[in-house]
């Protein structure tokens, strides 16, 4: 019996014992480590690790459906919203959302997190590009402002109305170099120079994503278009565009570079071939370049239907060799195509696309995800619209980049300002043409929010002092208004005609052949003159305009651009005089359309003084950086702490500038460098730097431009890199120069 209990029952009672504790401690440890929050649920934990982790629990359609951006209907109608709501795949990477509502936005939201095996956040994009309710100049006119900070605190609008009404990303800063005002696109972008669109892109991610990405205020910011839209051949929209690699370094890359080092979340690619290789199937520009030379960690989305565009632009035999190449070259996102979504899971499965850049592309877009706080917070607060938009105070910040916006252009005489009794016939089509204030891109800004010109003036001068007539229309050949015009102008001490382009005719798909105003607009303008009163011509448009025909008429003209729904009320300021205008032209403006593409820094001539124009000017109308104040500045001679210098010195000049007018004023000292001999031809001039301050009447103020010669003299040659050589080089500030040596 002893026997018996020794050797079978207390060995067997043992080994029941330890398995029935190694049984429990493994239920124990499952149990734990089912109640667990996983890694990438945690939000203390740092985001690679988060995003490895969520990688790893992914399946491969999970991984495709990130990739994917769909489009999220057009009206906001409630009754619809549940069929709008169960058409969207909770598993969807992205939607491009239409809606103001942030309530419906958490509906969405809800789905992806609840019903999807992940509760893998949803991302919102839209086209937030000047403003979203509250609409700000375009961006052509920010930069005509010079004043990065103001155009830095209207993108933190509207990154704020955006945000809380449930857009966690705008597709903007569009920073196209454009030289070529037919192309319709120019009105988004910061004008033909590199420097100035760099330094506005940077300020435009500063604005957009703060200093916290996942704060309710912030937005992601995109820049596009990558790379070379800006290019387009013939001022035409979509086509090829012919670009060396020097001239893609020089000219097209930095703005991108910079808005990368500021920290852009993401890029979108463009639509236009680069010299035969399409820029959404650009291995060069978009991986060689952004991810491996400058490290972008995010993720670039295609433009909408960019990827199966490229079997259109001959460079894919199908709709699966698009998604491949474009996904290949280093598009992350698809945009709308809906061509990842189909064919991407099936080039994995057969091996034509690597599971390791899959990997790559939905980490880049999970990345972002978690940097906006998407996993942590994925709704917004539901505040009513009137603590989201058109708030007094942002309405004062983005009143003040429109005053500054505004170049005057001519004014003969001093006919400007306008003495407040004075009789004034305010005619002409814009007259009545509030919605065209609000430019192309105008989010959700709405014509009824805009202060139009009629009544801005009337506010500014006196209702009794302000007569209206259309006089014509924008285009076509009616001249019947004419006479009321003419016969309201014979009544009043001066005539302000406000003319220019309707918002359709610049933005996406919007080309013209000629940047001269309709002849209707012309017409009235000639007709008008004959009676010898002083003219002041108001203008609102997208791109630099051909002037050449109503130039001679006009005593002054005011470029207001389009500035949003604070309408008319900053160029009434301007006329009457309690705002000294002080924006300066970002675009040349050229002396007809004809000298299209022209712009200040191009390379030299072989024979600077032939090859005119036998017919025009050759010179442009209104050169880069020209605008007018009501007060006079008077520049000294520019001072250099010394003349020679090393590679690794730095540089300090300086400039003394004097108010020699009446009134204060705000002026803007542009530092240019030119490079007269090079190992390849450099441009007659380059812009490095500038700086506006307030200059009290009779004062004097020192601008200082503190030069590294590498960064400001040097050059990148077609690979990228950048390059110093000795020699002389001038230092250039409006009609001052000074020679410099590097040893
Ligand atoms: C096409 C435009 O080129 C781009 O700028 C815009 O962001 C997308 N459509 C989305 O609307």
């Amino acid at each position: 019996m002893d026997f018996f209990k020794d050797n079978i029952v207390k060995p067997v009672s043992w080994v029941l014992l330890v398995t029935g504790i190694m049984f429990l401690v493994t239920e124990t440890l499952i149990a734990q480590k089912q109640n667990e929050k996983p890694v990438y649920k945690d939000a203390k934990a740092p985001v690679e690790e988060r995003v490895e982790d969520l990688v790893s629990r992914m399946t491969l359609e999970e991984k495709v459906q990130q990739l994917n951006q769909l489009l999220l209907g057009k009206n906001n109608n409630p009754n619809n919203l549940g069929r709008r709501v169960e058409r969207v795949p909770a598993e969807v990477g992205s939607l491009i959302y239409y809606s103001t509502d942030p309530v419906f936005r958490n509906i969405v939201q809800r789905k992806a997190m609840e019903e999807s095996r992940l509760g893998i956040p949803i991302i919102f994009g839209y086209d937030v590009i000047h403003g979203f309710k509250t609409v700000y100049p375009i961006s052509l006119a920010q930069a005509c402002s010079w004043n990065t900070e103001l155009a830095k605190q209207a993108c933190s609008v509207a990154a704020s109305e955006a945000r809380l009404s449930g857009v966690d990303w705008t597709f903007s800063p569009m920073i196209d170099v454009s030289r070529d005002g037919r192309w319709g696109r120019v009105a988004e972008g910061y004008g033909e120079d590199p420097y100035v669109n760099s330094v506005f892109a940077v300020a435009s991610v500063e604005g957009y994503q703060g200093d916290d990405m996942s704060s309710m205020n912030s937005v992601a910011a995109c820049l596009k278009h990558y790379v070379g839209y800006g290019a387009s051949e013939g001022g035409r929209d979509y086509v090829y565009t012919e670009i060396s690699k020097q001239t893609l370094w020089d000219t097209y890359l930095p703005p991108f570079e910079a808005g990368v080092k500021a920290g852009a979340a993401t890029l979108m690619s463009s639509f236009n071939d680069i010299s035969g290789i399409p820029a959404s199937a650009n291995h060069y520009t978009l991986t060689e370049i952004l991810k491996e030379k400058w490290g972008h960690d995010g993720f670039v989305v295609s433009d909408w239907w960019a990827v199966m565009q490229l079997e259109r632009q001959g460079i894919a035999a199908s709709r699966a060799e698009a998604t491949q190449k474009a996904f290949e070259a280093g598009i992350e996102m698809d945009m709308t195509d809906k061509y990842y979504e189909k064919y991407l899971e099936k080039l994995v499965q057969e091996g034509k696309v690597s599971e390791e850049r899959l990997n790559d592309a939905v980490k880049r877009v999970l990345r972002v995800k978690f940097r906006l706080g998407l996993f942590d917070n994925p709704y917004v607060p539901e505040k009513s619209e009137e603590k989201r938009f058109l708030l007094p105070e942002n309405l004062k910040k983005v009143e003040k980049l429109a005053e500054e916006s505004i170049v005057l252009l001519k004014n003969k005489d001093n006919v400007l300002p306008l003495k407040k009794s004075l009789r004034i016939g305010l005619i002409g089509p814009m007259v009545g043409g509030k919605e065209h204030m609000l430019g192309s891109w105008w989010a959700h800004g709405e014509d009824n929010d805009v202060t139009g010109i009629l009544e801005a003036m009337q506010a500014e001068f006196g209702a009794e002092n302000i007569s209206p007539a259309k006089g014509c229309d924008f285009e076509g050949e009616d001249a019947s208004g004419f006479a009321e015009a003419v016969e309201l102008a014979n009544k009043s001490d001066v005539l302000v005609l406000c003319l220019g382009e309707k918002r359709t005719w610049s933005g996406e798909n919007a080309s013209r052949s000629t940047l001269a105003l309709p002849q209707i607009q012309e017409g009235l303008v000639a007709e008008l003159a004959k009676l010898e009163k002083p003219l002041v011509v108001l203008l609102t448009n997208g791109r630099p305009l051909d002037l050449s025909s109503i130039e001679p008429y006009a005593d002054a003209i005011v470029e207001m651009w389009q500035p949003g729904v604070v309408g008319g009320t900053p160029v009434s300021k301007v006329l009457s005089g309690k705002v000294n205008p002080s924006g300066k032209l970002a675009m040349t403006f050229p002396y007809s359309t004809g000298q299209v593409p022209i712009y200040y820094n191009m390379r030299p001539s072989s024979r600077p003084k032939h090859g005119k124009y036998q017919d025009i000017p050759t010179e442009p109308l209104y050169e880069f950086t020209y605008g007018l104040s009501y007060t006079e500045f008077e520049y000294g001679e520019i001072k250099v702490n010394t003349e020679k210098f090393k590679q690794e010195d730095k540089v300090s000049l300086e400039i003394e500038v004097k108010n020699i007018g009446q009134r204060d004023g705000q002026e803007t000292v542009h530092w240019f460098i030119s490079d007269p001999v090079c190992s390849i031809s450099r441009p007659v001039k380059e812009l490095k730097f500038f700086e506006k301050k307030l200059i009290k009447a009779g004062e004097t103020v020192v601008f200082k431009f503190e030069l590294e010669p590498l960064k400001d003299l040097g050059f990148v040659n077609s690979k990228g890199d950048k390059f110093i050589e000795s020699g002389d080089y001038y230092i250039i500030v409006k009609d001052n120069k000074i020679k410099l040596n590097l040893e």
